[in-house]
């Protein structure tokens, strides 16, 4: 089967409650997306893969939850008010309003024109105020963070003094970030609302590079271990001239998001940065910038953001690898990637969502074969309170078996389990695989420890 287009996850996504339009009811709003029932698991699924991978496993990591709204000198210092903007041109006979680095051959992608207007800058950062304040009041300005990383690093001092750490460490935070994109578009791949995936690695000066090869690999691994296809992956190398103000070298992960376009490099988009971001953002925010050439001196800081190394005697500023990941990106790539259609005897064609385990967002559905049967219900709806506190479990007798089946594998569930005449007498249950459509028998006492075993392998 020829891979699916991101047209076909959306139709699946709305048909069966992963992803819906947002305020829908009031003509939706451009580019926003509601997650429903199963999308929130798939979402919720996805970062407790990461976080567990990322802090849980490691020995050096650290977790952060800081706020969505800084104060705006974070912005000022960090170098996203002045060049966090995209270069906006307007279509004049259209008017259409463009990404002047995105368009290809200078005309407007709308009409054809290339009567453009000259690009200027477009800051991305959504801009609100703190406090009872009127629109136009400068003092109460703040905006929206574009991107987690930056409240990471104006924590850096008390993550290390109350954590204890020393070099190397890192530290991840999961959240909201928030970005006035111009041309938001193909479904949650480009949103204005978001969520990321990020992490701050600080290293010694000179250690930099092998950590960040080290980072790039295993990040790869990780989209390998969740289940997305070697082949969908592949590592890109921003050029120099790609590079973001404070990065040394960055090298993105792409997933194949588009492979229904002509021509191979177009297929490709960014599912994940890293990048080393040097002593930058330390630097940057520090008090005392040891700059020899008094560039980016801070007077409105109150802390040094440097490391003393007690070995060494040592004072510097870390520098830092820099993992980040978007969430809804990676849920795409996710329902992409697990997409297949599978033909039965009968010749009907059903969808199954090959998710890995870990990611699906029901486990296993309890389904009982005859729903007139009360001693059935009755015996399925207990099996199904039984597995609940360990597994995300659910009941379903709204159609035939067939259509049951058929159900689960459309949205991924890898087990399902039948109550049948049988079991009344013989205390077993039929356990299927979504994969295989394989069935076993198994005893309704070992259940629960069977479907264990067999989600986490
Ligand atoms: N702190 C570095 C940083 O934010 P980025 O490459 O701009 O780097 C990291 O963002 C990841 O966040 C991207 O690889 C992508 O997965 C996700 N992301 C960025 N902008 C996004 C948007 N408008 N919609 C959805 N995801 C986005």
């Amino acid at each position: 089967m020829s891979a699916p287009n991101i047209e076909t996850i959306v139709s699946l996504a709305k048909r069966r409650g992963f992803v819906y339009p947002s305020s829908e009811i009031y003509g939706g709003l451009g580019s926003a997306w509601d997650y429903g029932p199963l999308g929130v698991e798939l979402c919720n699924n996805v970062k407790q893969a990461w976080w567990r991978w990322m802090v849980y496993e490691r020995d050096d990591i650290e977790g952060l939850d800081s706020s969505i709204i800084l104060n705006r000198l974070v912005w000022k210092y960090s170098g996203h008010e002045d060049t966090f903007s995209d270069p906006l041109v307007d279509c004049r006979e259209c008017n259409t309003r463009l990404r002047a680095d995105k368009l290809n051959d200078g005309k407007c992608p709308n009409c054809g024109s290339n009567n453009l207007t000259e690009p200027r800058p477009f800051n991305l950062m959504f801009r609100t105020h703190v406090g009872a304040a009127a629109e136009d009041d400068e003092a109460s300005l703040v905006y929206l963070r574009p991107e987690t990383a930056q409240g990471i690093f104006i924590n850096f001092n008390n993550v290390l003094t109350t954590s204890r750490r020393k070099l190397p460490f890192g530290v991840a935070q999961i959240g909201k970030s928030f970005r006035n994109e111009v041309t938001p578009g193909n479904f949650i791949f480009r949103t204005r609302e978001f969520e990321q995936m990020e992490m701050e690695y600080f290293v010694r000066p000179g250690e930099d590079e092998p950590a960040h090869q080290e980072w790039i690999d295993a990040c790869r691994q990780w989209f390998l271990d969740i289940g997305i296809a070697g082949d969908n992956l592949r590592l890109y190398e921003q050029p120099k001239e790609e590079l973001a103000h404070y990065a040394k070298r960055t090298v993105d992960i792409q997933y194949r998001f588009f492979p229904e376009r002509d021509g191979a490099e177009k297929q490709w988009d960014e599912l994940m940065g890293i990048a080393n971001r040097i002593d930058f953002d330390l630097r940057t925010h520090s008090k005392k910038p040891e700059d020899a050439e008094g560039k980016r001196l801070n007077p409105d800081s109150t802390e040094d953001l440097s490391y003393f190394d007690e070995a060494t005697k040592e004072r510097f500023y870390p520098y830092v690898i820099e993992p980040a990941a978007g969430v809804n990106r990676t849920v795409l790539a996710v329902l992409m990637d697990a997409y297949t259609e599978k033909t039965n005897d009968k010749g009907e064609t059903r969808v199954i969502l090959k998710l890995h385990p870990a990611l699906a967002p029901i486990k296993t559905a309890v389904l009982p074969l005859a729903k007139n049967k009360p001693e059935i219900v009755a015996l399925a709806k207990s099996i199904k309170r039984s597995l609940q506190p360990s597994l995300r479990a659910v009941y379903d007798d709204t159609g035939g078996i067939g259509k049951l089946y058929a159900r689960q594998d459309e949205i991924g569930t890898p087990f399902c389990v039948t109550v049948d005449h049988q079991s009344l007498e013989d205390n077993e249950v039929t356990v299927r695989d979504r994969d295989t459509w394989e069935q076993e028998r198994v005893k309704v006492a070992e259940l629960e420890a069977y479907l264990l075993k067999r989600l986490e392998a």
